[in-house]
């Protein structure tokens, strides 16, 4: 795991943005895992701006979101599908069959969850997945408890998740209980995991995953056993270090 400290936002999408584009560059039918929440936002208005400034291709790349509600009408602007449709995949050319999230309104879920591995397979795995952290040290919607070898499966969120995502809706009410999120091996099958952890209020989380032991009540901490995880944060995530 490489920790690179950075002074802000700006300097984090950049770099993120970097290996997003030799990526792309290298592999034009790269498979890219997308995240929501804040923290993706500079990578994602990074390559929105070299994709208009020319020359980033991203027409023949694949997008797989990391999890998803369950429960929100479709269109609901703040199911996942939809938040990485309007941060990301529609500012730039990835054609939109080519975008994919977790079916969180199957009426089988546990189906649309296998389907969803298989489909992150038939495309030959994911090879850059961005990814955030919660305050509790989840990543997807792996809250803590999660089996460090989970796969796509249903999951329960805890208190304080709902309370960090009230902010996106009008109530603490309308925040779904329940999600669908990649497990952690999942994840961990990604070939190359970049995260990002931005501000204050993740710094125990960041400390705890970086430093701690690696275990289930920290969700974060599998990533310890990646071969190539990048961990960018700025210095206020990094003050607990
Ligand atoms: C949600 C998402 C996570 C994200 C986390 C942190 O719970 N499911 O993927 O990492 O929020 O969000 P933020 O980056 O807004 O702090």
């Amino acid at each position: 795991m490489e920790v690179v400290i950075l002074p802000g936002t700006k300097q984090i999408g950049a770099l993120a943005a970097d290996a997003i584009e030799a990526l792309v560059r290298r592999k034009p039918n790269a498979v890219l895992g997308l995240a929501t929440g804040s923290s993706p936002l500079p990578i994602y208005d990074e390559l929105a701006s070299r994709y208009d400034a020319g020359g980033l291709d991203f027409s023949q790349a694949h997008g797989f979101a990391l999890d998803e509600y369950v429960g929100l009408e479709a269109g609901h602007p703040e199911s996942y599908r939809e938040v990485i449709r309007r941060e990301f995949t529609n500012r730039v050319n990835i054609k939109p069959e080519n975008v994919h999230g977790p079916d969180g309104a199957a009426a089988d879920l546990e189906a649309a969850c296998q389907a969803y591995e298989d489909a992150i397979k038939a495309v030959g795995g994911v090879d850059l997945q961005i990814l955030g952290v919660g305050t509790d040290g989840h990543i997807g919607f792996n809250e803590p408890g999660s089996s460090l070898a989970s796969r796509t499966r249903i999951k329960t969120l805890i208190e304080q998740t709902r309370k960090d995502n009230a902010r996106f809706f009008d109530s603490i009410d309308d925040v779904p209980h329940h999600v669908v999120t990649q497990g952690l091996g999942t994840i961990m099958d990604a070939r190359h995991v970049v995260l990002v952890a931005t501000g204050a209020q993740k710094a125990q989380a960041v400390r705890d995953f970086v430093e701690g032991p690696v275990a289930a009540i920290c969700a974060a901490s599998i990533l310890q056993m990646h071969p190539h995880a990048t961990i960018l944060v700025d210095e206020a995530a990094a003050s607990s270090l």
